[in-house]
């Protein structure tokens, strides 16, 4: 069976989060930017992990940074099996608090495991976390071109504000500035828990096993 949590990043699990990077962005950050964030009082790094392994789906005691390396055998708890595939860095989300607002500045799943929900889930743990901080707005930057990006913000409420022109180096494309707000209200607190429990219905049914609550980081 193959399980899901996400967690805040810690140091251990820089080396991964530059492996993902690379992976999803061809190399957006070097571990010192990840380090900055783990640093800063004012950044949410978060991380999705996934394992295998049999029995109650327990999670690790402690989540470990898979990298390709062969299956570690760490146990889950007392009298568990060991776990056949250790846990693996799959998604990455960061926010940074600024004021009342959450400046969604990363969101990506690894390109295996995108179109399963993944990223809704790293979303909606994102916004979470901006609620927990209390703050009262989110808003983000996205290429005009990522479709699936725009689109999943989309559906989360997002809105396009403005373009900020020719703003990726890279292509010259524009940038959408997408803003959504209402974090504060209290409908929002009931919209996170629909939300999630569509999202664990639809993980469900991709056969992802989520014995713990995956939004309890
Ligand atoms: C954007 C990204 C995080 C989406 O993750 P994902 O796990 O594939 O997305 P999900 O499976 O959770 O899909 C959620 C929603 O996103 C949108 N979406 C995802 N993939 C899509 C695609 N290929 N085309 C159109 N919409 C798509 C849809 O609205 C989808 O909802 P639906 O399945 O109900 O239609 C992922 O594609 C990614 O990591 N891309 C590379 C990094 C990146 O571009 N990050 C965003 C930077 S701003």
């Amino acid at each position: 069976m193959r399980f899901l949590q996400i967690k805040h990043l810690a140091a251990e699990h820089l080396n991964s989060a530059v492996e993902l990077d690379r992976l999803c962005f061809g190399g957006l950050w070097a571990i010192e930017g990840y380090r900055r964030e783990l640093d800063s009082p004012n950044s949410d790094l978060l991380g999705l992990w996934t394992w295998e392994g049999a029995g109650t789906g327990a999670p690790p005691l402690q989540i470990r940074a898979g990298t390709g390396a062969p299956p570690l055998q760490i146990r889950a708890g007392t009298g568990a099996p060991p776990l056949q595939i250790p846990p693996t860095l799959i998604g990455i989300g960061c926010l940074w608090a600024i004021l009342e607002e959450a400046h969604i500045i990363m969101l990506a799943i690894h390109p295996q495991f995108q179109g399963q929900g993944l990223g809704q889930a790293l979303l909606l743990a994102l916004l979470k976390s901006a609620c927990d901080r209390q703050l009262e707005r989110a808003t983000l930057e996205v290429r005009d071109s990522n479709l699936a990006a725009v689109s999943l913000y989309k559906k989360f409420g997002f809105k396009e504000a403005g373009r900020r022109k020719r703003y990726y180096e890279d292509t010259g494309e524009d940038a959408l500035v997408m803003w959504r707000s209402g974090l504060e209200k209290p409908e929002f607190q009931r919209y996170l828990a629909d939300e999630k429990r569509e999202i664990c219905d639809r993980l469900h049914q991709k056969n992802w096993h989520l014995a713990i609550d995956i939004f309890d980081f």
